[in-house]
């Protein structure tokens, strides 16, 4: 990038808020994805009106921008794969306000999840959305990729609380999208498009989030199982149940093993899955429903079925379930996650389907994830240096995507298309609607340099 260009950021943002050796801008590279790519610059800017002026700048010079939060993306949304300058949000990293009375909270994109979720809650307000990555990743990072996770069961997804969003736009605008209110259909329904479009129609420098009250109860149950079979069933019959889980998770064995010095307990040998189930409300009716589940999954051949008895017992079972995804590396030094969903009814289907492609294409694929939404996180481990697994990977990606296909699923239920998944799109868009989708991104960004070579298979057309 040429010296007047950095020296026109470093007058915009201030010097110290723009990164230009190799070894700094090698920090921003990369996301939770193994893909990495070097920026030519990285910015942090201090305010909507420096976002703009970045972007203006990129309009003029034709430079990419990719924004970033905290960078725990899970499809390299991120990575800055044309190069350009990383946009790091995390200077906007303020809680503007949390209305008791509204049931709103506004603020800056950079704010961690964790303290936001825990600051709405010391004022007796619940924001649900629970990825994961909670501890570290950004509100701006959720939005961009309508972030899921494991309460999307009860309370639904980031996509649910967006009000309303200010964004600068890949031509420099400052745009507000949405509302303050609980209702709103002025025109079209902008905010939801920027929901999940993965940095590509613009920076979002300000969020409007809906807000509930804070349940006063939550319970965990943690039920093993012999079978996989028997788990699959169990989910339906939950589900089908009228008990209204929170949260309704599974893991596999393989999972189970990366995880097990974890749990609170010790699981007996030949636990083929777990099923962990959390339940919200009033403390009697969460008493009472826990009781209830926890009788299901007896009656389905669980066995050991325990209840959590403290608030800390829990929280030790949702940790050990946050960090399955970096654990499995224990089993394989590479993989490469997916987060297909499935209609509810298909889920056994797609379980058994797995061990099938696992055999087929002699690969460990264990799965885990929010088995009550039908949104599955399949990974296929390998060992880069095997190339036998390194061949047999694309053709167990292959496999998965067409297998959820057929049974009506989606690819990405919650991490995005972003690098990884852009080469499938095809499997599920048609070209019509990929077209469609196509001219949008030129209305927004008629010169393409709002996170180019994202979500779309290859270059725009000419
Ligand atoms: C999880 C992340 C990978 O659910 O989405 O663990
Ligand atoms: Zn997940």
């Amino acid at each position: 990038m040429q010296d007047h260009l950095i020296n026109y950021l470093k007058q915009q943002v201030g010097p110290e808020h723009v990164l230009t050796s190799p070894e700094e801008r090698w920090t921003y590279a990369y996301d939770a994805t193994d893909r990495a790519a070097m920026p030519d610059a990285v910015v942090f800017p201090g305010s909507a009106a420096e976002v703009a002026a970045i972007v203006r700048l990129a309009n003029a010079h034709r430079f990419p921008v990719v924004p970033r939060g905290a960078g725990t993306g899970r499809s390299g949304g991120s990575v800055p794969i044309e190069g350009g300058v990383v946009v790091v949000l995390t200077r906007l990293n303020r809680i503007l306000e949390i209305s008791k009375n509204d049931l709103v909270a506004v603020v800056e994109p950079g704010v961690i999840l964790g303290k936001l979720k825990a600051a709405v809650e010391a004022e007796g307000l619940y924001y649900p959305p629970d990825p994961a990555s909670a501890e570290f990743c950004t509100i701006g990072g959720n939005v961009a990729e309508c972030a899921g996770g494991a309460v999307a069961v009860q309370y639904g997804v980031t996509r649910d609380y967006v009000l309303g969003l200010e964004v600068v736009l890949p031509t420099g605008e400052l745009i507000e999208a949405g509302t303050r209110t609980m209702k709103g259909v002025v025109g079209y329904d902008l905010t939801r498009l920027f929901l999940g479009s993965e940095g590509t129609l613009g920076i979002i420098t300000r969020i409007t989030l809906r807000l509930v009250s804070k349940p006063p109860a939550r319970q965990t149950l943690a039920a093993g199982f012999d079978t996989m079979e028997a788990a699959a069933a169990t989910v339906s019959l939950i589900l089908r149940s009228g008990l209204t889980p929170t949260a309704l998770e599974f893991m596999d064995h393989v999972t189970l093993g990366c995880v097990q010095e974890m749990l609170p307990f010790a699981l007996p040998a030949g636990t083929a899955a777990l099923l962990l189930i959390a339940v919200d409300g009033q403390p009697q009716d969460v008493a009472d429903r826990v009781g209830r589940i926890a009788q299901c999954c007896r009656d389905q051949g669980a066995s050991p079925v325990l209840e959590s008895k403290t608030p800390e017992e829990a929280e030790g079972l949702w940790r050990a379930r946050k960090v399955v995804s970096p654990a499995l590396l224990k089993v394989k030094p590479h993989k490469v996650s997916e987060d297909v969903v499935v209609p509810l009814g298909s889920i056994p289907a797609l379980i058994s389907a797995l061990q099938d492609i696992a055999r087929g294409r002699g690969l460990i694929i264990p799965s885990y994830g929010h088995a009550g939404d039908g949104n599955i996180h399949v990974n296929i481990l390998y060992d880069q240096q095997v190339e036998r697994e390194r061949q047999a990977v694309p053709l167990a990606v292959e496999d998965l995507f067409t297998m959820v296909r057929k049974l009506n699923g989606t690819l990405s239920g919650e991490h995005g298309i972003g690098l990884t998944k852009a080469p499938y799109l095809g499997m599920e868009l048609s070209p019509a609607a990929l077209a469609l989708q196509r001219r949008l991104k030129a209305a927004f960004d008629p010169l393409n340099i709002m996170n180019p070579g994202k979500i779309f298979p290859g270059p725009p057309p000419p």
